[in-house]
């Protein structure tokens, strides 16, 4: 029986390597459709709440893991040698930047180290983990083969599917979202698609991983680049007196040919900020300067300083130095109504506050704490206080915060995501980005 035989006849079982954001939301849907899923993490505390049946992402609910792990369907595990029982492997572990701000592959090297001692015939490997393009053909592939002995293509099969889940979207979760599956060769491009076929209702086939590897770079650069462009615009609004959302919002008016971004206080996550610069560093080895993706990091990255400075004018205007000023930023979580705070620009915000002189506090109903540079950072634990403040700063536009009331206490307001824009009374507290 060939590897496409097992997986339409879903006698195939397959590994998940990386419990995260990407894995345990894949994971669980893979079981969901009746494949015995096997998920491997290095993080022990996490593969035994997987075994409990609770789940610790929030995209993932405990009461849609803990039936699959109850029917045997899904188990967790931090020992690899489950890999040899499987048909098909993912790799969904971090691929985040070095202090250098260069590509950091080390946990999928590794990962893949892990695997190794496992491999056997016939067995299909998927990346999803965002990487440069050409590193599934140039680097995993052969380091696969060498571990093993075995040659891919023909003993076992290669492909990288770039991961799109984006935390906290009700409408497009695994299910649902295309998925892009590109392959070394035309046999490992039918078992990836016949794999997704089984729990994704589109899959696109592209001609190799290096296009899949390109797809997803181009996806977060495009966002990157649009949001460092709005970013800038709302630096131009602010010297020239207008309104950016103001503008934002008339000419997202127009029905063709206009897609609106919104500015803020920087980018965060795990995505948006670091992959980008995976593509430049690639094209930077092949003697090319990126200066589109360059250009829009060098305005993103500079946004937390740009608030900061606005905070400052704000207090300046009230009379107030920043030093011994007491400010409080709402919300640390790098998006709205989710807990991750990887890359974000409020915790960039509140340092800078701080090394202004600041007495910085946060708040944030998903984000009670926050570990920076193996610090705990611990935030107030409600807003009974919030008068007390000379100012607060909007970083995060959680549903959760109640910004009629926010405004109306607060002594003065640096709204940098336009959450106040239907609050209609004292607007003379609100500063905006
Ligand atoms: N989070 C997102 O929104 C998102 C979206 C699209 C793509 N991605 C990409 O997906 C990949 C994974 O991101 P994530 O957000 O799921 O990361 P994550 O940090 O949430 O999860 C990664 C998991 O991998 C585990 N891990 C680390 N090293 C390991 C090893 N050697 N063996 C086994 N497990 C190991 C960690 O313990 C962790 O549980 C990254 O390349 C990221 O760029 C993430």
């Amino acid at each position: 029986m060939t590897l496409k035989d097992r997986i339409v006849s879903r006698e195939a079982k397959v590994a998940v390597v990386g419990l995260g954001y990407v894995g345990l939301p894949l994971a669980v849907r893979i079981a969901e459709v009746g494949l015995r899923t096997h998920g491997i993490d290095v993080n022990a505390a996490r593969v035994g709440r997987i075994n409990e049946g609770v789940s610790d992402i929030g995209d993932v609910d405990s009461a849609d893991l803990a039936p699959h792990v109850s029917a045997g369907t899904l188990s967790a595990h931090t020992d690899f040698s489950v890999i040899s029982e499987v048909d098909a492997v993912i790799i969904c572990v971090p691929t985040p930047l070095s202090k250098t701000r260069d590509p950091d592959i080390s946990f999928i090297v590794k990962a893949t180290e892990s695997i190794s001692p496992f491999i056997r015939k016939g067995q299909l490997f998927v990346l999803e983990s965002t990487t440069y393009p050409g590193f599934t053909r140039e680097v995993l592939g052969p380091t696969l083969e060498q571990a093993s002995g075995l040659t891919a293509g023909v003993d076992f099969e290669v492909a990288f599917s770039p991961e799109r889940i984006d935390p906290g979207n009700e409408r497009f979760g695994v299910r649902n979202t295309t998925k892009i599956v590109g392959a070394m060769t035309e046999g490992g491009g039918e078992a990836v698609q016949a794999l997704y076929e089984t729990f994704i209702d589109t899959v696109k086939v592209v001609s190799s991983p290096d296009a899949a590897e390109m797809v997803k770079l181009l996806e977060n650069t495009f966002r990157a680049v649009n949001i460092g462009l709005v970013n800038e615009l709302a630096v131009m609004c602010h010297k020239l007196g207008l309104n950016t959302w103001e503008v934002i919002d008339a000419a997202a008016t127009k029905p063709f040919g206009f897609m609106p971004f919104y500015p803020g206080p920087g980018l965060g996550g795990h995505c948006i900020p670091i992959d980008p610069l995976y593509l430049s560093w690639k094209l930077r080895s092949l003697n090319y300067q990126a200066r589109f993706i360059e250009l829009a990091d060098s305005i993103n990255t500079g946004m937390p300083t740009y608030v900061v400075r606005l905070v400052q004018d704000a207090l300046n205007d009230a009379g107030k130095a920043t030093r011994g000023s007491k400010v409080l930023v709402l919300g640390v979580a790098y998006k709205n109504d989710i807990d991750d705070y990887r890359e974000s620009p409020a915790i960039d915000v509140i340092d800078l506050l701080a090394a202004k002189g600041a007495d910085v506090d946060f708040y944030d109903p998903y984000v009670p704490k926050y570990v920076e540079a193996g610090t705990e950072h611990e935030g107030i634990a409600d807003l009974s206080e919030l008068e007390s403040y000379d100012a607060v700063v909007i970083a995060t536009q959680h549903k959760a915060f109640d910004y009629g009331e926010i405004v109306e206490r607060a002594q003065l307001v640096v709204d940098t995501r336009n959450a106040t824009r239907d609050i209609q009374t004292n607007r003379d507290k609100i500063r905006l980005l």
